[in-house]
């Protein structure tokens, strides 16, 4: 039975975490159910993806009863086996949303960054407690929370591991949104990006991705290659020959 169940609604795919009686802890096992989902054709053939969790929480984080045993080797084995899966969520080239209730810790928090929308409700709870726990967060974690929020707030949740409620990430640049149903509020947003001109939303999602590790010059360049391209797209003749018969 796989731990990341896998729905479609029209253009939109669902992938929810179903390992809820242990708050979505992401083992070896649920990360490498979540590779297949995405290798699935479901996602593959989808425009916009919504990541949740089944039962109270959206993760708790990284399996604690697994990573506590590795060694340096198991470490570079296990980025080589499932743990590379968070790379590869955010690297999908259509846009994706986590859906967020209840918490949403460690690597549920690497997560839900590794999305391009994080839509939470009130019950909402996110934090880093790696440092507690002698370790930090290394699934991309580190990095996208940087980018996101700036190295003071990224510090003040990393080395504290304090715990930040859904008004508090809101107001941090943690989430884009709060909602009072979070999981319904994604599947709306997701279907207005899927109705979008999926080749114009996704060379946008990826030369925003790529702004923040580029010069000035190769960003202008990479905005004019991808403006080429786009503009000779099937969808931007058909948007343009509408306008101009009125
Ligand atoms: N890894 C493995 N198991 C976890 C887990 C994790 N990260 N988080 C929760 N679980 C398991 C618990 O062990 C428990 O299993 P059990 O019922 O077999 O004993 C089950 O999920 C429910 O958790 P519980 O602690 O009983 O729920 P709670 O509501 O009292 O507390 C948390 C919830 C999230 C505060 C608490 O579970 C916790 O602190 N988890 C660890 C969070 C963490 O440090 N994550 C980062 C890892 S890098």
């Amino acid at each position: 039975m796989t731990l990341v169940e896998t729905e479609r609604d029209g253009d939109v795919c669902i992938l929810t975490l179903r390992r809820e009686e242990k708050l979505n802890a992401l083992s070896g096992e649920v990360e490498r159910d979540l590779a297949l989902a995405l290798d699935g054709s479901a996602v593959r053939s989808s425009a916009c993806v919504v990541l949740t969790g089944a039962g109270r929480a959206f993760s708790a984080g990284a399996d604690i009863a697994e990573f506590r045993e590795r060694t340096p080797e198991d470490v570079i084995a296990y980025y080589r086996s499932t743990g590379d899966v968070y790379e590869r969520v955010a690297a999908l080239p259509q846009p994706t949303i986590a859906a967020i209730h209840g918490y949403c810790l460690g690597g549920g928090l690497e997560l839900a960054l590794a999305t391009d929308f994080r839509i939470a409700d009130d019950s909402a709870v996110f934090g880093f407690p790696e440092v507690s726990l002698g370790i930090l967060p290394s699934s991309g974690g580190t990095h996208r929370l940087v980018r996101l929020v700036g190295p003071g707030r990224a510090k003040q949740l990393m080395l504290t591991g304090g715990r930040l409620d859904a008004p508090a990430a809101l107001a941090a640049g943690l989430v884009n949104e709060l909602a009072a149903d979070a999981r319904a509020r994604a599947l709306e947003l997701a279907r207005e990006l899927a109705a979008l001109p999926a080749l114009a939303v996704s060379l946008t999602k990826q030369a925003i991705d790529l702004m923040p590790e580029t010069s000035r010059e190769a960003g202008i360049l990479i905005e004019r290659l991808a403006y080429g391209m786009l503009a000779q797209s099937d969808d931007a003749r058909r948007i343009a020959d509408e306008w101009s018969t009125g």
